[in-house]
């Protein structure tokens, strides 16, 4: 076990005639994307690489982190889009939002905030409290190399780097690319730098688990193993039994024909605010083509029931919403009973906060589908590498079939290249 679907609160929105062709269609685009014969085949790297998993480079992988974590006390990851958002999301899902930790994880590239680029430099000069200079290592990612955001900081964090550290800077820094082409590969000839490859047949937003995501995931500390075997386990039991997956795309694809615009991917748990943000670029990124898709919407409940509740329980009915919940936690906090019980909190004594923070999910999940809001929730047994790595397959292999059901192609992102292409101009690129 693992990963749990719950259909319950969204089947009453549909009419068996709305589901029994989606069936039909979901299971056989299903077996179209695993059999790897539909459009943008070439693309599915992403699999190729669960059912031979390179033992080797995930090796190679853990070592270089061990010895980066040994002596880092930054680690700055610069890319944008599936090239930091895999990272990030598990990073955010697995590590304590506070205290120090070693080394610091920062993000750059992932915009072009003069000023947050800015105070990146001067922060990275500050020397730590006890007086010594910071230890910064860089993973520049990118695929193409030639992407404008993470280009532009990385030339000032070279430059950083070279004043900092001279020579030795060459050791600090890890570039990832293609295996050839792009003007990152030029940087990296030409200074030295040590690189690693991702797959021409993995796109961006499918590429957390090659050195895209893997590297900056086991510098942070996290078994990358345990989030690698977690996909394998993920993949071989899809093929076992497809079932749970095949009935996830055909409700999203009958939402998608009944007119849906929106998908809310909602969670209690904020450790998953971030892996909302990358389901939202895979899915967005892989649906969004030739005037179809529904948009994906994160939302980190319960905060944002206190600012987008309202829109959700009353607004236009024109959302679905998923769930992704986690069923167990480990470390729980219990609310004591008070002499005074001033804050009238007692009837709650003996319960814990994870308890609380369920039945507020099961309330939740009520309302709205009581309001209209058809509702899939998506279970995981614990938030652990494994379980993410479960979690990262299944959307993948939901966002093939789905975008299969549209008819369009899940690998490509032809419309991106209209904004790079009018700011290029307005630049005046050669
Ligand atoms: O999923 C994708 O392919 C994109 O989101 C890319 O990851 C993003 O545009 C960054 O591209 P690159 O890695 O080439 O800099």
């Amino acid at each position: 076990m693992g990963l749990n679907t719950d259909f319950k609160h969204i089947y009453p929105f549909f009419s068996q005639e709305d589901l029994s062709t989606s069936f039909e269609k979901a299971k056989l685009m299903l077996a179209t994307l695993l059999n790897k014969s539909g459009k943008g085949s070439e693309w599915l790297g992403w699999l190729d690489l669960l059912e031979e998993p390179n033992d080797a480079l995930l090796n190679q992988i853990e070592q270089h982190a061990a010895q980066i974590r040994n002596d880092a006390d930054v680690f700055i990851i610069v890319g944008i889009g599936g090239s930091y958002l895999g990272a990030k999301a598990v990073l955010d899902a697995l590590c304590s939002p506070f205290g120090n930790h070693k080394p610091e994880i920062i993000y750059a590239g992932h915009h072009m905030g003069d000023q947050y680029h800015r105070d990146l430099l001067k922060y990275l000069s500050e020397p730590l409290p006890d007086g010594r200079q910071k230890s910064v290592y860089l993973n520049v990612i990118s695929k193409s190399g030639t992407t404008l955001e993470p280009a532009l900081a990385f030339r000032h964090l070279r430059a950083w780097m070279r004043k900092t550290y001279g020579d030795q800077a060459l050791e600090r820094i890890i570039a990832t690319t293609s295996e050839y082409d792009g003007a990152l590969n030029k940087i990296i000839e030409a200074e030295n730098y040590t690189k690693y490859v991702i797959p021409d047949n993995v796109g961006g937003r499918f590429s957390v688990l090659t050195p895209v995501g893997l590297l900056p995931i086991a510098v942070a500390g996290i078994d990358i193993r345990s989030l690698f075997y977690g996909a394998v386990d993920q993949l071989v039991s899809i093929k076992k039994d497809s079932n749970q997956v095949a009935e996830h795309t055909a409700l999203r694809y009958a939402a998608f024909k009944k007119g849906y615009v929106i998908d809310l991917f909602s969670s209690f748990d904020p450790e998953l605010g971030s892996f909302g943000g990358w389901i939202q670029q895979l899915m967005g990124e892989s649906e969004g083509k030739n005037h179809k898709g529904i948009f994906p919407a994160v939302l980190r409940y319960s905060t944002d029931l206190h600012s987008l509740g309202q829109m959700v329980q009353d607004g236009q009915r024109n959302m679905i919403e998923t769930f992704i919940r986690i069923v167990n936690c480990n470390h729980q906090l219990t609310v004591k009973s008070e002499v005074h019980d001033e804050d009238g909190l007692n009837y709650l004594s003996g319960r814990s906060v994870h308890e609380i923070n369920s039945i507020a999910l099961e309330g939740t999940q009520q309302a709205h589908s009581d309001g209209g809001v058809p509702i899939i929730q998506l279970s995981v047994d614990h938030l652990d590498a494994n379980h993410l790595g479960k979690l990262i397959l299944y959307f993948e292999v939901l966002t093939g079939a789905y975008v299969y059901c549209l008819e369009e192609n899940p690998f490509d992102q032809p419309g991106v290249e209209a904004y790079k292409q009018a700011m290029f101009r307005l630049l005046g690129k050669p």
